[in-house]
């Protein structure tokens, strides 16, 4: 298959198009490098530089490649950043999803995958959390999500576009060649990370109260490259259906854990200290992933914390500057 990938110069859109190169599909990338990083780019993708909000690139690169399915990962994609300017979340967000769906509809793309969040489970009912949730988005970017997922629902009824929504939880891990480079930073593996490599001095842990074995907030950590699989497998069944899947590992880890476990694999001492809590931080959030276990057999290759942060840290030591871009 031709697969146009938005976002594929980000962190997981990059690492997506590593994997789906491997598998022998061939890619286009759209992305306006606004985060992401030219080098991060598969030398084995065309790369088209431009933005969502431009509806004449989108048209032109669609006419041009004619691809067999969209994967968009392009996207604003900060909780606290959203909360604090809602309409870049409520407004671009959800204008440039809209601007790539009509694009996508008007030329005859039938096969579409949303990376969606765990950021729409504010308030659950049952941990570990599965599809039948009841969706309270927990801000503006969950919401822009949940609109995008919205308007898919209606894509495939008008149209007969078949997708995936994968709802991730906390995406994290390595390959040999591509890593986790975002500014401003933060996700707790690189931030703990950075500390490591002397490029911070410590790292926070935002409140030590929680109702947990440790007092840390518990967070389902997926592997990227797991993430990536996830994304094949359901290219390849879009054509029986559109579906929708949480993905996580189904384990818990704690900060505190996460933070120990790095301090073993770089044998670093890594500094922390204790950070009043961050207001709408829930104590445990962990996916159910039984789902597309059970539909399409993925099953993570790399579960535990311990291989994530060792992928994640060889990436670092290797590029301790990231993509030396900004
Ligand atoms: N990282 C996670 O743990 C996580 C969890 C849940 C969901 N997600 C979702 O997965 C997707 C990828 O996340 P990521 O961590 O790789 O983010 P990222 O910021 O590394 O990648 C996003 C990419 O989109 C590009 N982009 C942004 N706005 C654009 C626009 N208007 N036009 C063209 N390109 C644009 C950026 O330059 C960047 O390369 C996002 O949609 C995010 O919401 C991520």
């Amino acid at each position: 298959m031709k697969i146009l990938v938005t976002g594929g110069a980000g962190y997981i859109g990059s690492i997506v198009v590593e994997q789906l190169i491997a598998a022998g599909e061939s890619v286009v990338v759209f992305d306006n490098l606004s985060q992401g990083h030219r080098a991060a780019v598969h030398p084995g993708a065309i790369f088209v530089q431009g933005d969502l909000a431009d509806r004449p690139a989108l048209d032109a690169i669609l006419s041009e490649h004619r691809p067999d399915a969209v994967m968009h990962f392009a996207s604003k994609t900060l909780v606290g950043e959203s909360m604090q300017k809602p309409f870049l979340y409520l407004g671009d967000n959800v204008t440039n999803g809209r601007n790539l769906l009509q694009s996508v509809a008007e030329h005859g793309v039938k096969r579409f995958i949303l990376s969606s969040t765990a950021n729409l489970f504010d308030q659950p009912e049952r941990m570990p959390i599965d599809e039948a949730e009841r969706i309270v988005p927990g801000s503006p970017y969950g919401e822009s999500k949940y609109l995008l997922e919205r308007m898919l629902h209606w894509m495939d009824r008008i149209y007969g576009v078949r997708f995936a929504s994968l709802r991730y939880f906390y995406a994290a891990g390595a390959t040999p060649q591509r890593g986790e480079d975002h500014h401003p930073e933060l996700h707790l593996i690189p931030l703990v990370l950075q500390v490591a490599l002397g490029k911070r001095e410590k790292v926070s842990i935002f409140g030590d109260d929680y109702p947990t074995r440790d007092g840390t907030c518990l967070r389902d950590y997926i592997h990227v490259v797991d993430l990536a699989q996830a994304h094949i497998l359901a290219l390849r069944a879009l054509d029986q259906g559109s579906r929708f899947y949480n993905l996580g590992n189904g384990e818990g880890y704690s900060v505190r854990e996460v933070i120990e476990t790095a301090r073993e694999i770089t044998g670093r001492p890594i500094a922390a200290d204790v950070a009043p809590r961050r207001a709408g931080d829930p104590a445990v959030l962990v996916a159910a992933s039984d789902k597309i276990r059970k539909e399409l057999g993925w099953k993570p290759k790399f579960p535990h914390i311990r291989d994530i942060i060792e992928s994640a840290w060889r990436w670092h030591q290797a590029n301790p500057n990231g993509y030396g871009d900004s």
